[in-house]
């Protein structure tokens, strides 16, 4: 019976593990966005909400970020290398909301997870724009009319997600020929 029971939960993980699928990484031009937008410390500070911060707004686990495995005041370059970690979760959340054959250059893809990095998955996930890119329209006018809705915060339009808005569809708009989704894993 323990024999079986430990075959059934192996199995199970490797469904689930098969059912995700991994997100590509941004390019560096996405990075440099979300870098702007989020702004630099170079030293821990507390966020609004008393959590340990540093670099591009990373959230750190220990009070004075002791497990970030860079020295600390923290570099430019550093604190870009803490973003690139960061960006794995909206990078993921982008590629499995997304449906075959939705197809993304690098950087549509960018400003799609700078996006989601700023307004969170559940967001990206119920929203109007992933739904159209899913029902097949065209990625740039997707982009172009939805991205700049999200100019809200606490019911106030902001002028710098409305900036960020603009240059995310900037991104987007930029030609490239570099592929990132469909994503082959998935
Ligand atoms: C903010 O978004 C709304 C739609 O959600 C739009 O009507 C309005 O023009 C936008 N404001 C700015 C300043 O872009």
């Amino acid at each position: 019976m323990v024999r079986l029971a430990i075959t059934f939960a192996a199995l199970i993980a490797v469904s689930t593990t098969q059912a995700q699928c991994t997100g590509p990484p941004v390019n560096q031009a996405t990075i440099d966005l979300i870098a702007e937008f989020e702004g630099f410390s170079a030293d821990v500070y507390n966020d609004p909400t008393g959590n340990p911060t540093i670099g591009y707004g990373h959230l750190c686990q220990q009070s004075g970020c002791s497990e970030i495995p860079y020295s600390i005041p923290l570099s430019e370059a550093d604190g870009k290398r803490l973003l690139a970690d960061d960006v794995i979760p909206p990078q993921n959340c982008i590629t499995q909301q997304t449906a075959e054959p939705v197809t993304l250059n690098a950087n549509q893809y960018g400003a799609l997870v700078s996006w989601a990095f700023n307004v969170g998955c559940g967001n990206s996930g119920s929203s109007s724009l992933i739904t159209r890119l899913n029902n097949g329209e065209d990625p740039q006018t997707v982009i172009a009319e939805e991205l700049p809705r999200w100019n809200q915060s606490g019911g106030q339009v902001l002028p710098g997600l409305v900036r960020r808005r603009a240059a995310e569809v900037g991104l987007a708009g930029t030609a490239t020929s570099d592929p990132a989704l469909p994503a082959g894993t998935c």
